[in-house]
């Protein structure tokens, strides 16, 4: 098996290899899942899917969130899809099994008759874990698993300043990308230091990628990169929105951390970004972006882009200006940029002449340590 990049080429092909990461990675970690507004009062309710695992997540009676594994314990039907409320009780659709929102079960119809000798106490939802961290909600599907403080605290000193839970996310601006390329590739491009200068030459130019600093921190990789002096000595006339943290700080940059397994934040000096890579099949993955700002009014925010706008029609240029602004290389668009090399990566999969190159030693150092992680976590599995 040629295993020289740290990973062979079924990761990226591979069903059986997918099936594996499912098991052994996503249902054994703690998952995304919103963020903590998304659940306001009691019975709002989100579902997520945690690798092999359909999560129900219910903010209880005192503000608590509660988890469950979103199944009836009568054939297991999905008691929820998607996000909404409901109200103070939970009924499955199929034969109306009733749960309070602890997850007990309470009644179901024709008892007596139908289950003359069902102790009703076995039967309650079965339990996940839940917990808050930095203004988001995760889930694991094992209700006994380590807490998520403890999951996250070796990259917690090494994120920015920001107060996420102050921050607003402004109407409509989630995005959702449908990308056909394995979550890998997505993830790998995103610690992938070496591409900033060249793919991003005309999009991501505001940064000093020469001094970045970044690295592993256990499974989780930290990136941290300070603004070029340009951009950062008129940072408050070039900022394209209001600013949202003290300027004045040691450390001003963005801090583009990837939490293991798929969850990239960008905390930049005026958005904060959670980039949530959802693998859907071995070669297609879904990416959600939600994105916070400053709280601050309409007119300050327009402000602002009139401000800036100068500088960011001087700086921002397509990557290859042959081709509209529709393709890939030619929107002038960071995220669209990386979407098209991934796509055309994992198109290159499935070539008989293709193989791994030579892998940069220092910007692509993070790219063969996310392998390593990987292959750490399936190759006791692997045929
Ligand atoms: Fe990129």
């Amino acid at each position: 098996m040629n295993t020289q990049n740290g990973l062979p080429l079924d990761a990226y092909i591979s069903p059986q290899f997918f099936a594996l990461e499912q098991q052994h990675i996503f249902s054994t970690t703690w998952a995304f899942a919103g963020l903590v507004e998304d659940l306001n009062v009691e019975g709002d309710y989100l579902t997520v899917q945690a690798g092999l695992n359909n999560i129900l997540v219910i903010k209880g009676k005192s503000e608590q969130l509660l988890a469950f594994h979103n199944m009836c314990r009568h054939k297991g039907t999905r008691l929820r899809d998607g996000k909404g409320k409901a109200s103070n009780k939970l009924v499955c659709p199929y034969h109306d099994w009733t749960y309070d929102l602890e997850g007990k079960l309470l009644s179901l119809p024709k008892a007596s008759r139908e289950f003359p000798a069902l102790d009703k106490s076995c039967y309650g939802l079965k339990k996940a874990n839940v917990g808050i961290w930095r203004g988001m909600i995760w889930v694991h599907p094992d209700p006994n698993s380590q807490s998520i403080e403890q999951w996250f605290s070796p990259i917690a000193p090494y994120l920015g300043p920001h107060k996420v839970e102050t921050l607003i996310e402004p109407e409509d601006s989630i995005i959702i990308e449908d990308i056909e390329a394995n979550w890998k590739v997505v993830v790998e491009n995103y610690i992938d230091h070496y591409h900033l200068a060249h793919l991003h030459v005309g999009t991501l130019n505001m940064y000093d990628h020469k001094r970045a600093e970044f690295g592993f921190i256990g499974p989780h990789f930290r990136f941290w990169e300070p603004l070029t002096k340009e951009y950062q000595q008129d940072i408050k006339q070039n900022s394209p929105y209001p600013l949202i943290y003290d300027t004045k700080i040691e450390k001003l940059g963005t801090w583009v951390p990837m939490l293991f397994p798929g969850i990239g934040l960008a905390e930049s000096e005026s958005s904060w970004s959670v980039f949530q890579i959802v693998p859907v099949a071995v070669d297609r993955s879904k990416v959600i972006i939600r994105t916070k700002m400053k709280n601050g009014s309409a007119l300050e925010f327009m402000k602002q882009s009139i401000r800036s706008a100068s500088y960011w029609n001087k700086k921002v240029k397509a990557k290859d200006s042959g081709y509209d602004d529709k393709h890939g290389l030619g929107s002038a668009n960071f995220l669209q940029e990386d979407i098209y090399v991934c796509e055309q990566l994992q198109k290159s999969f499935s070539s008989p002449f293709f193989e791994f190159g030579p892998s940069a030693e220092y910007g692509e150092c993070p790219v063969r340590e996310h392998k390593k992680l990987v292959w750490e976590c399936i190759k006791p599995h692997w045929r």
